[in-house]
């Protein structure tokens, strides 16, 4: 195994609700990194899972007549499903509701404790049950209706007085502005970074961490009648997994995180609170979060009140999976919002799908059975043209690498397509079709070129759309074991027997009508 390790988290989702196109979106992110990092030698760990305790799920229970454990259980599971549904690769799913877990938190309040970050007090504020965040009243305002509710996210909130425990978080704010100085990449896209950094020069105000008004969650050591506040929960799954309080078992090498993915919604979360209880416990933050943003539905909010939910696996069913893959990740610059359109996603899979990459493919494997015998053709004497088209695709490794490291997916594609581009017109000017009379030497050299390059484009889109590139590498007859990056400068060997060539990307044709 490699001693480079990384680590990528998705958020621990919410079960009070079935998951829908915004958690497939920030799963698929993390599932094409660690992709990526194996193919790149690193050793992976991915980790994603559910967030089953608080208020808000103990009303969803309540509300589905089910005891808090049985509707996790459930609910749970669809986001499980999801994970097969959509081909992720995570390397563990993690419940809040493990023993582990609750092992885990309490050893780290215990250190908070210990240091001096926790005391005993009383809360008197507003709260909202569906964000469970805290709110001091100029957060929120009084609608129409006589309903007060959070500025920022809409949601209700209600009056909350109850003795509680406070984390020093305002004891916090300069080691944090330290952090951020120090780790220029700990908040990603830059526009987030200031976000934060211009909330915390605002000045931090003591946490609330406990509640004591209903039960579900993990009891606070030596004080029970306190379930410790959700976030602080959940947050602390990122360690969980790595065997926290054990610092020296096997997977504490990943700790600290390479990456915690999430949406813009909870970054003051994963970007202020989080690092600060880490730090107080004398443990390392993670070395950085990246905030992508949010998906609206055809230019509306997505929400189960206007009943325009995506889900992704009506999605996967009509459009097939690899294309939806493509599409979430391609469409939208990474880290803005999108609005998710089927014109654009039918757009995307017959032009950059069908037309350009499935049309390459399908061209050149065609014309290898058809003239080169079903074998790898042989490389003869390079030209200009050849030499110019390999050297894109061979310089496509340390591009897609820079930019992923980045979380610029799009970025990555597109320059994965420029080079299929490069490779369509390439044909054209060669037309091997034409050679096939006047030149059948010169004819099998181009077909070598193309299918050359057509092998390292297709190894670096394999973290992209796994099945897809898996039938077109076994169609190139690349073994299972030259897929990985460092088989990235073999070449085609010359000779190797090829399968039949089948198309990969069909065009989508709209059903019609019954
Ligand atoms: O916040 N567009 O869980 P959650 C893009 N349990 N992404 C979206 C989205 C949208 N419209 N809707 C949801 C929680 N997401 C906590 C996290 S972590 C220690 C605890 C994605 O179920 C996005 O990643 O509300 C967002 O941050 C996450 O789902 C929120 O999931
Ligand atoms: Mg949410």
């Amino acid at each position: 195994m490699s001693s480079r390790t990384y680590y990528v988290t998705t958020p621990i989702y919410y079960v009070n609700d079935v998951p829908h196109i915004g958690h497939a979106y920030t799963s698929l992110a993390c599932d094409v990194l660690a992709r990526f990092k194996r193919l790149d030698g690193y050793d992976v760990h991915f980790l994603t899972g559910t967030d089953e305790h608080g208020q808000k799920v103990e009303k969803a229970a309540a509300a589905a007549g089910l005891s808090p454990q049985q509707f996790t259980d459930k609910v749970s599971q669809s986001f499980r499903d999801l994970v097969g549904k959509m081909n992720y690769s995570p390397d563990n799913f993690i419940r809040t509701t493990e023993p582990r877990h609750y092992a885990s938190c309490q050893a780290l309040w215990e250190k908070l404790v210990a240091a001096g970050d926790i005391y005993l007090g009383s809360y008197a504020g507003w709260y909202s049950v569906r964000d469970e965040t805290y709110f001091v009243e100029g957060e929120t305002e009084v609608g129409s209706d006589g309903k007060r509710r959070a500025t920022s996210t809409g949601a209700e909130v209600e009056w909350v007085e109850e003795p509680s425990y406070f984390f020093k978080l305002s004891a916090w704010a300069d080691r944090l502005l330290e952090l951020y100085e120090k780790n220029p990449r700990f908040i990603g896209p830059d526009s987030r970074r200031n976000e934060i950094l211009s909330f915390v020069r605002g000045g931090l105000q003591d946490l609330s961490v406990s509640r004591t008004s209903f039960s579900w969650g993990v009891p606070v050591p030596g004080d029970p009648k306190h379930i410790m506040y959700v976030w602080l929960d959940a947050l602390t799954n990122y360690i969980t997994e790595c065997g926290y309080p054990d610092t020296d078992g096997p997977l504490w090498k990943y700790w600290p995180a390479d990456l915690h993915m999430v949406g813009k919604d909870i970054i003051r979360f994963h970007c202020v609170f989080w690092p600060a209880f880490l730090m107080a416990a004398g443990l390392a933050p993670p070395q950085r979060v990246f905030a992508h943003g949010w998906w609206t539905n055809e230019g509306q909010k997505i929400s189960k009140s206007l009943g325009n939910v995506i889900d992704p696996v009506d999605l996967v069913d009509a459009y097939g999976l690899d294309a939806v893959r493509y599409f979430l990740l391609r469409e939208v610059p990474f880290g803005n919002d999108g609005d998710f359109q089927k014109r654009a996603l039918i757009g995307r899979l017959n032009g950059d799908l069908a037309n350009a990459y499935g049309n390459l493919c399908q061209r050149v494997l065609s014309i290898v059975a058809k003239s080169c015998g079903e074998k790898v053709p042989p490389k003869g004497t390079l030209t200009e043209a050849d030499n110019a088209l390999l050297d894109r695709a061979k310089g496509l490794l340390a591009i897609v690498r820079a930019e992923l490291d980045e979380q610029s997916f799009h970025r990555a594609l597109t320059q994965i397509w420029e080079v299929i581009g490069d490779a369509n017109r390439y044909v054209d000017a060669q037309a091997p079709w034409a050679l096939a009379k006047t030149d059948p030497v010169r004819r099998d050299t181009v077909m070598w070129v193309l299918a050359e390059t057509i092998r390292r484009v297709t190894l670096l889109v394999q973290p992209f759309m796994p099945d897809s590139t898996a039938k077109i590498l076994d169609q190139l007859g690349v073994p299972a074991e030259g897929r990985a990056f460092n088989s990235f400068d073999t070449e085609l060997q010359p000779g190797t027997s090829l399968p039949k060539p089948q198309g990969v990307f069909p065009r989508y044709v709209e059903p019609k009508a019954a």
